[in-house]
């Protein structure tokens, strides 16, 4: 069964509330509900954008196509005694509550990646990250189906073959909007590690755990405690949509080489920097901190004033024009000062 509705407003469902419309917005549950809606669309002539959270998104225009909605569906374990536990997560799960429900289990993998906004099957698009882990950490397959042959192919893509990369993967480029997500595959680990790379992380979780153990209280599995960590951090610093309007980090943190965050240093010592494989990341929280733009607002857009790389909207009416024009401002005030381009995290859609 699907539910369709034609002409549909789509400002509930971007979290940065812009207004748009969709011809159709088609919401299944399942996937023979699925498979109706994508004949649907076949029969409208109709391109299909999924929608997932809508916490990635600029709408800057109406969309003339089959806007899809996947309904959570159950998930389904696999435990076969050994080290790890497989977990399929259909597409439309909440991401937040799919944190909370492995960790609470005790299950390592999922546990820095708590309250990000959105849905699962929209994870491994821009493979989103926190604290030092990314889904790909534990993502083996992709399930969905193809849209470019005359009738939908299912198809199982393994994660090594989707390019997942820093806030990127082969479904953001030459598989955009061709390919619809259906469900992960997941492997979790029942003992690991913890990832505490972040100082403030590592120090809040030992200072929990020092604290059950005085109180001898009933034991919250380590992954749990760290989940509700993250969660904590991440209240304090980003802006929750349902208050305030915005879709995470409006830019991603630039890569730039060895030899330019070097010379990068020498000028400005206090400039965060994270060494990768590929170069040298550099915090563009900082960088946009540094040209006075946080807390700066412009009439409905703004910069959120205890995070510079998070957007808001703040009066529900602005516009995507001139939430971009604010973006180009900071974009241009960085590179000015700093001669480093940012690049926008959010897809954009005009
Ligand atoms: N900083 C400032 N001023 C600011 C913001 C940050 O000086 O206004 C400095 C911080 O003090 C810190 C550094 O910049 O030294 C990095 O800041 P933070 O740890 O807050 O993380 P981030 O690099 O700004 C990234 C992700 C977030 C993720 C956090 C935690 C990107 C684009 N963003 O932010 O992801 O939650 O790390 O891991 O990679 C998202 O993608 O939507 C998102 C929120």
């Amino acid at each position: 069964m699907i539910s369709k509705q034609e002409n549909a407003d789509l400002t509930l469902l971007n979290t940065f509330r812009l207004p748009a419309k969709a011809s159709w917005l088609v919401k299944a549950s399942g996937e023979a509900a699925l498979l109706e809606a994508l004949d649907f669309a076949r029969q409208q002539k109709l391109a299909v954008f999924p929608l997932g959270g809508g916490s990635n998104l600029l709408l800057a225009r109406d969309l003339d196509a089959l806007v899809l909605q996947q309904l959570p569906e159950p998930l389904d374990w696999s435990d076969t005694g050994g080290q790890t536990v497989s977990l399929r997560v259909p597409a439309g799960y909440n991401w937040h509550q799919l944190v909370l429900e492995t960790t609470s289990r005790g299950l390592f993998g999922l546990e820095n990646l708590a309250l990000i906004p959105g849905q699962a099957g929209a994870a491994p698009i821009q493979n989103i990250g926190a604290y030092g882990r990314e889904v790909s950490d534990c993502l083996e397959a992709v399930e969905g189906y193809w849209l470019d042959d005359p009738s939908p192919r299912k198809d199982k893509l393994a994660a090594k073959d989707c390019a997942l990369g820093y806030r990127d993967s082969r479904f953001k480029r030459d598989w955009k909007g061709r390919f619809v997500i259906t469900a992960l595959q997941l492997r979790l680990q029942k003992n690991a590690e913890p990832c505490l790379g972040y100082a403030d992380l590592a120090d809040r979780v030992a200072a929990k755990k020092d604290l059950r153990q005085q109180q001898e209280q009933a034991c919250i599995p380590l992954p749990r405690i760290i989940a509700d960590t993250v969660a904590e951090i991440r209240r304090e610093k980003l802006p929750d949509p349902q208050e305030l309007p915005n879709a995470g980090s409006f830019f991603k943190n630039p890569l730039v080489s060895r030899e330019e965050a070097l010379a990068l240093s020498k000028d400005w010592p206090k400039l965060p920097q994270y060494p990768t494989e590929e170069g040298v990341k550099l915090a563009a929280g900082w960088l946009i901190d540094q040209c006075g733009y946080k807390g700066y607002r412009q009439e409905h857009f703004g910069v959120h004033a205890s995070q510079a790389l998070v957007l808001v909207h703040h009066s529900q009416v602005g516009k995507a024009s001139e939430l971009l024009a604010l973006a180009t401002s900071i974009s241009d005030a960085v590179y000015q000062r700093f001669g480093v381009r940012l690049e926008r995290e959010p897809e954009l859609l005009d």
